[in-house]
């Protein structure tokens, strides 16, 4: 592996304004006192704006002049181009994609703009203009309907259950072909339903505390048969961190060819959690925080339901190749991490 100093290096943050971007922005920011990060958002309303502006005035505070936002679209190849030529990147971290797995079955268009072409963009750029490491995330998704637990990247995983996936596993593709041809470093990392405060509103923990605020029900898919690898922002962003730091070798093989530097791991909790488990968890800490009264009526607004198309029943991260190479391992558990975000939710929103 390739160590690399990341502090007095400069850094490309996609999705900056999004939930892993910013947490990601920060903490570089915070940890290496001479690194610059430029970060790019096209600020989409996939989700309330408001919520990316939070994020980018919170990056803001800390900001001593070593982070520069720029607005713009993926998938505008000649802005990805001249950011590239201005800014030399050493270290790249593609987060800017249209995520949720749902949203994929009514605006498909969106995803081929964002997820193919703008990828395809900073691949070209990271072609034309050599990075020490491009890394990108990908998705627990691309596993779909895979029946073998824990989910490893030794298997198979030709089969997305959805248009989602299948942008995520064509990331991994593209990522490779590149990597073997012009010898790109990259590493894809594989996220497991990632949560935390000023999180996606569009996921289940979220937007299921802003029903239950407006007194509507929620519904428990699969019957709350699922389980899921909830993992904590902190435990990404770390990491994501570490991955940054050490890039796939560059080596020749017996053809005196390069060998493509190109990895793939999972970040993921280790240890799914049964919906219900976690939905009760939530119950109680946003009573604790004084999101919810104490004498709310959970059972009067929760409804059990069939799968969704394009979802999973169980996603189960095998995190051990993370831990071999990486020394890292996430660790923070559903109460910890549930309980910030409901103490984060009730100062945010004032509730
Ligand atoms: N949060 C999770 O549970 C999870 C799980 C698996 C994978 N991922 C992946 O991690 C990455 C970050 O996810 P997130 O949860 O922070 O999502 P997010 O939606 O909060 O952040 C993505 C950001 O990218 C921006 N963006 C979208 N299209 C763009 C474009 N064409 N050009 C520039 N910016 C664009 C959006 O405005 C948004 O701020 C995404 O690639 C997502 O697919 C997330």
């Amino acid at each position: 592996m390739q160590k690399i100093d990341l502090n007095g290096k400069t850094i490309l943050v996609t999705g900056a304004a999004g939930f892993i971007g910013a947490n990601l922005t920060t903490e570089l920011l915070t940890r290496y006192p001479n690194i610059k990060v430029v970060g790019l958002d096209v600020m989409n309303d996939y989700y309330d704006p408001a919520l990316k502006d939070y994020r980018l005035s919170e990056i803001e505070k800390i900001n001593d002049g070593r982070f520069t936002f720029v607005k713009g679209n993926l998938a505008d190849k000649e802005l990805i181009t001249n950011l590239f030529k201005t800014h030399n990147f050493n270290v790249v971290v593609n987060l800017a994609a249209q995520a949720g797995v749902r949203y994929s079955i009514d605006h498909p268009d969106v995803y081929i703009e964002s997820n193919i072409i703008g990828f395809y963009n900073i691949l070209e750029a990271c072609r034309h203009n050599p990075v020490e490491h491009l890394v990108y995330a990908s998705s627990s998704s691309v596993y779909g309907g895979n029946k073998k637990v824990p989910f490893s990247t030794e298997d198979k995983v030709d089969n997305p259950v959805s248009l989602y996936a299948a942008t995520k596993k064509s990331n991994e593709l593209l990522a490779h072909s590149y990597s073997k041809l012009y010898n790109i470093p990259s590493t894809g990392l594989r996220f497991f339903t990632v949560y935390g405060p000023a999180g996606r509103p569009d996921m289940f923990y979220y937007s299921a505390t802003q029903r239950l605020l407006k007194g509507e029900t929620i519904s428990i898919f699969n019957y709350g048969n699922c389980k899921r690898d909830f993992t904590y922002i902190d435990d990404i962003v770390e990491g994501v961190i570490r991955v940054m730091g050490g890039a796939p070798d560059k080596l020749t093989g017996e053809d005196g060819l390069p060998i493509p530097p190109y990895a793939i791991y999972n970040i993921g909790g280790g240890t799914p959690e049964n919906l219900l488990d976690y939905i009760n968890t939530l119950q109680e800490e946003l009573v604790r925080a004084g999101v919810l009264p104490e004498d709310y009526d959970f059972d009067a607004h929760k409804e059990l339901v069939g799968m969704q198309p394009g979802d999973v029943p169980v996603t189960y991260a095998d995190s051990e190749a993370l831990e071999r190479d990486y020394g890292f391992t996430p660790k923070i558990g559903i109460r910890e991490g549930l309980r910030k975000f409901a103490e984060w939710y009730k100062e945010y929103y004032q509730v």
